[in-house]
């Protein structure tokens, strides 16, 4: 194993004994020490090799300030911030000052050495990834998000995100990206039948130095060609997840694919806002039932509400039969908007993919379910082609606070 040179920057001395005491025994860990100052721990990392600094949050008042700079000036080195207490705004600042973890002293050494190592890999995967860069084959422009939303769960989102996202895919070979937002209960990569290595979480852990190629090596490749960003399994990662990095996860996406899929939780709430925000088209799914009805009806009463552009939404009718006593005409009459696309109901075909995980799209390209699908991905297509003729809408940018239904 390599050796992980580690410098101690402006730690006072008991807790600078305390932490080189921890690592003195640790085989694959070197240790420095002796720049007590900004200056001198920049001077320090001109000079000799470096790949973790251990920045006191104090040292010159301000060792947020530092890390940027270490971060800005020395790329591939990981900062990882020594702080006295963990303040509500500790873990923000100290992400967005660009480190990589940050440990309250005093430590458990174990605790110490798990963070120098892992900041170390992190820090290896990032620049790694700079240097395989992916050949790029997005066909022009920025890409288009289309987000799958509607406040009921068990109407098919995820259905229609996973098939959705699979079908552009297979058409004209488009770089598409599936993003689960479904923070506490995305299963896009059950449906898809992966087993995510990467998930959300792991992203935002890297929010400060996130570019394209790093976002696209958390991505896991299906077979159709989607990309899969997927949810993350760990809940309690999910405070951590806020507007601010979807945000930018989502304009990253947009400038290395042509599609990007979001598949969304039953409800507004401000983390996944910028979904909302960023969609060029906003599908809402609705299935012939009175209670989604009502409710996809509360929905786009809070939209408009909300001042939501009208004409990027979209009402996807998931799960129509002839035999319903709900006829389409009667769910335009009562949503009073436009039925965009219908895809019918096929249990025995859905639930046969469901349990092989693969998207119906595939498994029965030509049954009736999944020409729903083409019919969806066509209309798309080719909206598209009449905007690019015209201007795009403009966005709302008023954000969707915590509003339930
Ligand atoms: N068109 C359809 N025909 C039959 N079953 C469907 C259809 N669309 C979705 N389903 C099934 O309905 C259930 C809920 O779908 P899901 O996509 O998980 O909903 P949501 O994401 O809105 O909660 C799943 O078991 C799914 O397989
Ligand atoms: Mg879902």
């Amino acid at each position: 194993m390599e050796m992980i040179k580690v410098l101690v920057a402006g730690v006072q001395q008991e807790k600078k004994e305390d932490i080189l005491e921890a690592l003195a025994n640790v085989e694959y860990i070197s240790t420095t020490d002796g720049a007590d100052s900004f200056d001198q721990v920049l001077a320090m990392l001109e000079a000799r090799h470096v790949d973790v600094v251990l920045v006191n949050a104090y040292i010159n008042g301000n060792g947020y300030k530092l890390t940027e700079a270490i971060v800005n000036q020395h790329p591939g080195v990981a900062v990882i911030i020594i702080e006295q207490e963990l303040e509500e705004d500790t873990m923000r600042a100290a992400l967005f000052a660009g480190a990589k973890d940050v440990l309250v002293y005093p430590f458990a050494p174990a605790k110490l050495v798990d963070s120098i190592y892992r900041s170390y890999q992190a820090e290896r995967k990032r620049r790694m990834a700079h240097h395989e860069k992916p050949v790029k084959t997005k066909q022009s422009g920025r890409g288009q998000v289309i987000t799958v939303f509607g406040t009921k769960g068990g109407v098919g989102k995820t259905f229609v995100a996973t098939n959705l996202a699979v079908s552009l895919a297979q058409k004209n070979k488009n770089r598409v990206a599936l993003v689960d937002l479904d923070l506490d209960f995305g299963n896009a990569a059950l449906a898809l039948n992966i087993i995510p290595q990467f998930t959300i979480a792991d992203v935002v852990n890297e929010v400060t130095s996130l570019d394209q190629d790093l976002l696209e090596s958390y991505l896991i490749p299906h077979n159709s060609g989607v990309k899969l960003l997927a949810a993350n399994a760990e809940p309690q990662m999910t405070e951590f997840i806020n507007a601010d990095y979807v945000g930018m996860l989502i304009r990253i996406l947009q400038d290395a694919f042509d599609y990007v899929v979001v598949d969304m939780p039953a409800r507004f709430y401000d983390p996944v806002d910028p979904a909302i925000q960023e969609a060029d088209t906003l599908m809402l799914v609705a299935t012939p039932e009175v209670v989604t009805l009502r409710n996809i009806k509360s929905c786009l009463n809070t939209l408009s509400m909300l001042k939501y552009p009208p004409n990027k939404t979209k009402v996807i009718l998931n799960k129509t039969d002839s035999r319903s006593e709900i006829k389409p005409r009667d769910v335009e009459t009562t949503l009073n908007a436009r039925i965009y696309a219908d895809i019918p109901a096929d249990y025995r075909l859905v639930s046969s993919s469901m349990n092989q995980g693969i998207p119906v799209v595939m498994l029965a390209a030509k049954a009736k379910i999944s020409r729903g699908f083409d019919d969806l991905v066509s209309k798309i297509i080719n909206e598209q082609k009449a905007w690019q003729s015209g201007s795009p809408g403009t966005g709302n940018k008023k954000k969707l606070q915590e509003v339930s239904n």
